[in-house]
């Protein structure tokens, strides 16, 4: 089938190569012509593991293009996805939808001919009901909902691999369509799942606010943890073994972060205001999470014994979470200008590199390697999971130096790291030493 895919971030970009790669023919469009350039040089503008390839490898085959041209890629297309960005308001919690209606209305002025709209990006519940509207309710066009699942860094993965694929549409014929589009992903076991729009659009909110829920209820147990010298991986494992509740998005950790939860749980809590419902858990998530920023942040102050001007600082991982660059709602967001303001001096090492999140703050160094970057700290935070800080070898990393650690991630197994001068601190883990 031809497809278009309006927008080329995490969600166009992924879905449009992936679609590809299962033989359909993609065209994506963006406005960012420098996006598009870098594109057809076959630069993906996004860290996304295996997406690199994935592109070059479609877009020789002649499947994958990409253009800023939207009447061609829309007259060339049966299926238009909207993929475009929908923020929160910076004012309120509700979702600023002006990129989609934009989209839907530049497709309306150039489409030939009859075309399925389908929004892939994540809408508040009833806006297919608006996109209709904006058409004019014109029988050239069907409005469908087709939420992603992707994970940043796991998002080929998960498009190829999908527990299930959700189509919301109340028309058999689109139904039989969309299963068509899909038959490769269906053929290797993924679940085809169908509903009318609204419920769509609304599994695509719940299902993210449920995994934060998750997150937020093993962090909230991990402070209980703490207090009573329980083991919060081992209580993890004893209730996700259990099928009903399930093992994963059960890892206590800093905060959750990323584009998605912070925005989505905000959007549904927004929605359950709209509808005069009140969502008390989503609510409670929300400041849950709020809170165990600030938990956080005085747990580093204890470490540090409430002294810490001048005190040296390193962050191995700033990013929201590991196989991606992206610093949206990153617990490093906090942590580093706090440290900064008290006085401290802060290195910090990522594998994907500097960040301009940082660049102003005076006292604050990147640095290209671990080595160099923990050099005489007196504490090191292990802010993100990445595989590389398994395997580190702390006792030639401090050598004589008495040091902290902040292991915000359980990384690291207690006997690891029995290195005589490392004093070390994880989340809702008993203390070892
Ligand atoms: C999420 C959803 O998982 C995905 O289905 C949706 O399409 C987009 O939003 P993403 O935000 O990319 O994906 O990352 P995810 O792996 O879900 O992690 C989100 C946050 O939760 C990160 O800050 C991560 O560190 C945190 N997290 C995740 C935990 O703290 N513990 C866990 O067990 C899992």
């Amino acid at each position: 089938m031809k497809l278009c895919m309006i927008g080329t971030g995490y969600v166009g970009l992924v879905s449009g190569t992936c679609f590809a790669d299962i033989g359909h023919t993609v065209y994506c469009v963006d406005k960012d012509e420098a996006k598009i350039e870098k594109l057809n040089s076959s630069q993906s503008p996004i860290y996304e593991p295996g997406l690199d390839e994935l592109i070059k490898e479609n877009y020789k085959a002649n499947r994958l293009f990409f253009t800023s041209n939207l009447s061609e890629a829309v007259n060339k297309s049966d299926i238009i996805f909207i993929c475009v960005g929908t923020p929160n308001k910076r004012k309120s919690l509700s979702v600023d939808l002006k990129f989609v209606y934009q989209a839907v209305k530049d497709i309306k002025k150039v489409s030939k001919g009859k075309k399925i709209i389908v929004t892939k990006s994540t809408v508040p519940v009833g806006t297919g009901d608006q996109i209709e509207k904006i058409l004019k309710n014109s029988k050239k066009f069907t409005v469908v909902s087709n939420p992603e699942f992707l994970r940043e860094g796991e998002a080929i993965r998960d498009f190829k691999y999908p527990d299930r694929i959700v189509i919301g549409s109340n028309s058999s014929s689109i139904f039989k369509t969309m299963k068509n589009l899909y038959s490769p992903l269906i053929n290797k076991g993924s679940k085809f799942f169908t509903t009318n729009r609204r419920g769509a659009e609304l599994i695509k909110y719940a299902a993210n606010a449920f995994l934060a829920t998750k997150i937020t209820y093993i962090n909230e147990i991990a402070n209980l943890c703490e207090k009573i010298n329980v083991n919060v991986e081992d209580v993890s494992l004893g209730i996700g073994s259990d099928l009903r509740i399930g093992s994963r998005f059960l890892r206590a950790g800093p905060s959750y972060g990323g584009s998605c939860f912070p925005k989505d749980t905000k959007g549904l809590i927004s929605i359950g205001e709209k509808e005069k419902v009140d969502l008390s858990i989503v609510k409670s998530v929300v400041k849950s999470n709020e809170n165990r920023k600030k938990l956080i942040l005085n747990k580093i102050s204890k470490i540090l014994k409430n002294k810490i001007k001048n005190k040296k600082v390193s962050i191995l991982g700033v990013t929201f979470k590991p196989n991606t660059d992206d610093m949206r709602d990153s617990m490093s967001l906090k942590i580093i200008p706090y440290l900064i303001k008290k006085g401290a001096i802060v290195s910090y090492y990522d594998p994907t590199g500097e960040k301009k999140e940082f660049e102003n703050l005076s006292n604050c160094n990147f640095y290209m390697n671990i080595n160099d970057a923990v050099k005489k700290a007196d504490l090191i935070i292990l802010h993100t999971e990445w595989d590389e800080f398994k395997s580190l070898n702390f006792n030639s990393l401090i050598k004589k130096r008495k040091t902290s650690l902040y292991d915000l991630r359980n990384l690291l197994n207690t006997e690891d790291i029995k290195a005589k001068n490392l004093e070390y601190f994880s989340i809702g883990r008993p203390k070892i030493n």
